[in-house]
This record gives structure tokens, C-alpha cells and sequence, in this order.
């Protein structure tokens, strides 16, 4: 019932109609289709069967590493309405200096953004009357995280997985320094930055595979708010918003900002909250040309 109502009662067929009425006839249709459908029961052929978006599975002739991966994620998926909120830590002290990677505590402006997170929170929790039930908060294990989650009174969870993007050799530099130190990756990370991979460290694409638990567990979950990371927040947004991987490393995903994705059949609605608390901006755009070097964000900008 709930899927009629979100899904089937939008189509145009049902547009303007009395949503009782149009839920009546959606089940009337669902008794004709009954009538015609065949179910697969056939034993030779390779199938999953979903019964009321997963309260019964049934596969049959599930076979390697794939058809189980995709069995595994089906049974994971859930129909109900709910809220995911992804936030970045507040500000840290390493934003501030310009510098990458690192493990700082908040500066004064990020500190402030965690006093502010739990009142924005509660406000968009209930912006929707199926989705006020508390929510469940991840962090990573950096401290960063930890602290911008402090005053949020919900269970929490810590994850490695969850940490930012590891840079190697050019963690705690500023994207100055890496241009004057290891120029050829710095030109090599603008060509190709999903791809890249920091000298000892990681590329984004090793960061997708490292979320793939997250993701299914976040498939799982009800309401839930990540407080994580630039690089890890643009995989998980990418997901959820089906984002091409060339696209992904420059997604937006500013300080001191709340995004809410709501999943719907065909897609996720996203709202975004600025809080009014100053932040410097970490963005570097895509370079207008392969051979083009990326303006280097302004540290105080
Ligand atoms: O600058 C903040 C930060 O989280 C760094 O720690 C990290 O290396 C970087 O963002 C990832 O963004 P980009 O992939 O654009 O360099």
C-alpha cells in the first residue's frame, strides 16, 4: 500500500484523482494482472523473486560472484520512507591552513557548526511527517568527525570506512605544495582525478570499494545522518543521485552545509540547509582542459 501511494498514484494515469480512489483502482489493476501473470517457477532457469519488497526471497540457480552480489543487494533494499542527511565535519583547523588530509580538531567557526547541526536537525527531521523517528549518526573515526557529532543526542556509530580519502605522501600539504612537490601527480590527479591514485594512498576509486559495505548498510537503514568527508560524502551523494564517475570527485559538497536526500522510486529529492556560519571553500572545479592547470582554492576564501 505504501508503494501504491508514493509511486503508482503520481503517474499521470491518476492525476487529479482522489488518492483513495485512485488506490482502488491501482488494486483492481493489480487483480488483473494477477489474472495474466505467470509466475517463474520454472527449476532450470536462474531467478530471484522479491515478495513484498523482500519479506520473502527466493532465488533459484543463483550462481558465481555476481548473481549472489546482486541477490545479496536485493535483499537488502527497503521501500520505506525515510531521510538520509549527509553533513561534513565543521570546519577543521587544517581547512583553515589549506592543508589536506590530517587528523585536526575543529577550528572556532567548526565548533560553532556543531553547536548548530543538532538544532537543524530536529527542524527537518519532522519536515515530513513519515520521517520523525530519531535518527541513527555515523562518523568516521577522525576527530574531526567525532567532534562535529558531540552534541547530537542520537546513537552513533564510528566507521573506518568512513574516513576521508587517504592522500599518502601529500597528506597534511596544501594543493600549492603538492603542485611545487610532485608536479606530474598533481597534473595527473587534474586528468584524471576519479582514477588517481595519491602515492600511498588512495584514488576515489578505491574509495568506492571501500564504501560498498556502507552502502549496503545504509540501504538498510531508516533515518540516518553522515557526518563524513569531502571525497567520501561525493561517493556516497553519487550513488544515491546515480552521478557518472567522471563527475564524482567535484561534486559540491560545501562546509557547514546539510544535504537531505529522500529516496523515491525513481530517484532521490534533495534539499540543502546552509548554516550561517562562515567556511572556507575546499573546492577545486574541473580544469576547463586536460592540460589546464585547477585553480588552487583560496585557504581564507
Ligand atoms: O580539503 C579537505 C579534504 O577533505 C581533504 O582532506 C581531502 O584530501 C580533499 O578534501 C578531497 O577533495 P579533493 O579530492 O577535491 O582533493
Amino acid at each position: 500500500m505504501e508503494n501504491i501511494r508514493a509511486v503508482k498514484l503520481q503517474s499521470p494515469d491518476y492525476m487529479g484523482l482522489d488518492p483513495e480512489e485512485a488506490a482502488a483502482d491501482f488494486r483492481e489493476r493489480i487483480r488483473h494482472y494477477e489474472s495474466l501473470y505467470q509466475p517463474v517457477e520454472e527449476r532450470d532457469l536462474t531467478y530471484a523473486r522479491l515478495v513484498n519488497v523482500g519479506s520473502q526471497v527466493v532465488v533459484n540457480l543463483i550462481q558465481g560472484y555476481l548473481q549472489s552480489r546482486i541477490v545479496y543487494y536485493l535483499m537488502n533494499l527497503h521501500a520505506t520512507h525515510r531521510s538520509i542527511f549527509f553533513s561534513r565535519h565543521g570546519e577543521s583547523q587544517f581547512n583553515v591552513e589549506g592543508k589536506i588530509g590530517g587528523d585536526s580538531l575543529l577550528s572556532p567557526r567548526g565548533e560553532q557548526y556543531s553547536h548548530a547541526l543538532p538544532k537543524l536537525i530536529m527542524q527537518h527531521l519532522g519536515s515530513e511527517n513519515l520521517t520523525a523517528s530519531d535518527p541513527m549518526v555515523w562518523t568516521s573515526t577522525m576527530r574531526r568527525t567525532i567532534q562535529t557529532a558531540s552534541h547530537l543526542r542520537y546513537p552513533k556509530l564510528q566507521w573506518k570506512a568512513l574516513d576521508e580519502l587517504n592522500a599518502g605522501v601529500c597528506d597534511g600539504l596544501t594543493y600549492e605544495e603538492i603542485a611545487e612537490r610532485y608536479p606530474e601527480d598533481y597534473a595527473n590527479r587534474d586528468n584524471d582525478k576519479f582514477n588517481y591514485r595519491y602515492r600511498g594512498g588512495e584514488s576515489y576509486r578505491d574509495v568506492v570499494l571501500r564504501l560498498e559495505p556502507v552502502i549496503m548498510e545504509l540501504e538498510r537503514q531508516h533515518n540516518i545522518l553522515i557526518i563524513g568527508h569531502q571525497a567520501i560524502l561525493r561517493c556516497i551523494y553519487a550513488y544515491f543521485m546515480n552521478l557518472p564517475r567522471d563527475e564524482l570527485p567535484y561534486v559540491r559538497i560545501p562546509l557547514h552545509t546539510v544535504i537531505q536526500l529522500v529516496p523515491k522510486a525513481y530517484g532521490c529529492e534533495e534539499r540543502r540547509f546552509k548554516v550561517a556560519i562562515d567556511a572556507v571553500d575546499t573546492h577545486r572545479p574541473k580544469p576547463a582542459s586536460s592540460s589546464a592547470s585547477t585553480p588552487i582554492p583560496n585557504a581564507t576564501g
